[in-house]
C-alpha cells in the first residue's frame, strides 16, 4: 500500500459519517424525483467520492481492507434506500398532484358498458311458453326438415289436395323431404310417443315461400293441443282467450272466424283487433282493424284414428300461434321485416 492511499483512507475514516449523514439530510428534503437522480449521481455515481474509496478498496492493506470495505458498503447501502423509499414517496406525491391538476371528478361512476338482451321474437316465444307450462302444458320439440307424410299426410291432407297449397313449400331435393311449413307435425311425433291424456306445446321455427309486410319466409309458431275425454270447443275457446289477455289485457278485441284446416274440424281462425291503429285500418291490418294471429280448432277424428287412438273416447283440440305477428301487436312493429335486419338501432328499443 503506497502513502497516498493510505493517508487518503485515513482522511475519508474522518469524513465519511459526516459525507453519509449529509446525503440522507439532502434526500430527505428533495421534492422533485428529477433532483433525486441528480443527488444519487452527486454521492453514488461513478465519479462520486464514495465510489472513488471503494475502488481505492483493492490497494489498503489487508488489516484496514476488511473493516473499510465492510463500511463503504453500509454507507452505500444506506443511501440506496434512502433514494429508493424517497422515490416511491416522490411518485405518489406526483401522482396525487397529477390527479389534482386534472379537471375530473374520480369519483362520478363508470361509463356503463352495453348490455346486451333478447330478440323480441324470443322474448315473446319465451313468455308464451311460461303461459302454457303454468297452464299445465308440457314442451316438446319436432325437426324443422319433415317428411310429407308428417308435415301433410298424417295430418288429414289427402294427396294432391288444394289444402297444401295454403302453405307455399319449401321441398328438398326430389321432394320426398320439406322443412316444414307448421309445427303441427309435432302433434304426430307427439302422438305416437305418448297416450292421452296429453296436453303439448311444440315451439318451433318454420318455413315457407312467402314474404310481405306480415309474411317471412323463415317463421315462428308455438302449436298447442291437448287431448282428453269431454274436451270441447268451450275449453279451447278459454285457453285462447285466457292468453290473449295475458299478452294484451283487456284493451283488445278477440274474434274467432270460421275456418279450414285439413287436421281439425270445426276450425276457426283468430283474430285480433289491430293495436297498431286501434282499429282504424294501417298496412299491418290491411285496412281491416284486425290481424289474424292463430289457426285452431278440434282434432279431427281421421287424425286421431290415424294414430290409434279412439275418437270416440278422446277428444281435443289444437292451436297454432304466430309469434313474429304476436311481437308486432305486442311492440307496434309495422313490418315484419324489421325483426330479421338486425339492425342494432331497432332491437335497442325493446
Ligand atoms: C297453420 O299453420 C296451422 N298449422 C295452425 C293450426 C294448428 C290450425 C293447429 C289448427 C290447429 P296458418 O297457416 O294459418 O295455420 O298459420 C298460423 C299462424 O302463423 C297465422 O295465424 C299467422 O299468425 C302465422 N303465419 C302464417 N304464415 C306466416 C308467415 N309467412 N310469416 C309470419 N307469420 C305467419
Amino acid at each position: 500500500m503506497d502513502d497516498d492511499v493510505a493517508k487518503t483512507w485515513a482522511d475519508a475514516r474522518n469524513k465519511i459519517d459526516r459525507l453519509r449523514d449529509g446525503a440522507l439530510v439532502k434526500i430527505e428534503a428533495l421534492g422533485k424525483s428529477d433532483d433525486l437522480e441528480k443527488t444519487r449521481i452527486e454521492f453514488l455515481g461513478k465519479k462520486s467520492y464514495i465510489m472513488g474509496l471503494i475502488k481505492l478498496l483493492g490497494r489498503l492493506s489487508a488489516e484496514e481492507r476488511p473493516e473499510a470495505g465492510a463500511k463503504l458498503n453500509a454507507i452505500r447501502t444506506e443511501i440506496e434506500v434512502a433514494i429508493e423509499t424517497k422515490k416511491k414517496w416522490l411518485q405518489h406525491v406526483e401522482q396525487d398532484q397529477m390527479l389534482q391538476n386534472e379537471n375530473f371528478d374520480i369519483s362520478l361512476p363508470s361509463r356503463l358498458l352495453g348490455k346486451g338482451h333478447f330478440h323480441p321474437v324470443a322474448e315473446v316465444m319465451d313468455d308464451l311458453i311460461e303461459i302454457f307450462v303454468e297452464l299445465g302444458f308440457m314442451v316438446e320439440e319436432g325437426p324443422e326438415v319433415e317428411t310429407d307424410e308428417f308435415n301433410f299426410k298424417m295430418l288429414n291432407f289427402p294427396d294432391d289436395h288444394p289444402a297444401r297449397d295454403m302453405q307455399d313449400t319449401f321441398y328438398i331435393g326430389n321432394g320426398t323431404r320439406l322443412m316444414r311449413t307448421h309445427t303441427s307435425p309435432v302433434q304426430i311425433h307427439a302422438m305416437k310417443k305418448y297416450q292421452p291424456p296429453m296436453s303439448v306445446i311444440a315451439p318451433g321455427r318454420v318455413y315457407r315461400c312467402d314474404s310481405d309486410v306480415t309474411h317471412s319466409p323463415v317463421f315462428h309458431q308455438l302449436e298447442g293441443f291437448y287431448i282428453d275425454k269431454n274436451v270441447n270447443f268451450g275449453h279451447l275457446k278459454g285457453t285462447l282467450e285466457l292468453f290473449v289477455r295475458h299478452l294484451y289485457g283487456d284493451g283488445v278485441e278477440v274474434r274467432f272466424r270460421p275456418s279450414f284446416f285439413p287436421f281439425t274440424e270445426p276450425s276457426a281462425e283468430i283474430d285480433i283487433s289491430c293495436v297498431l291503429c286501434h282499429g282504424g285500418g294501417c298496412r299491418v291490418c290491411k285496412e281491416t282493424g284486425w290481424l289474424e294471429i292463430l289457426g285452431a280448432g278440434m282434432i279431427d277424428p281421421n287424425v286421431l284414428s290415424v294414430m290409434d287412438i279412439n275418437p270416440e273416447k278422446w277428444t281435443g283440440f289444437a292451436f297454432g300461434l304466430g309469434i313474429e305477428r304476436i311481437a308486432m301487436l305486442k311492440y307496434g312493429i309495422d313490418d315484419i321485416r324489421l325483426l330479421y335486419e338486425n339492425n342494432i338501432g331497432f332491437l335497442q328499443q325493446f
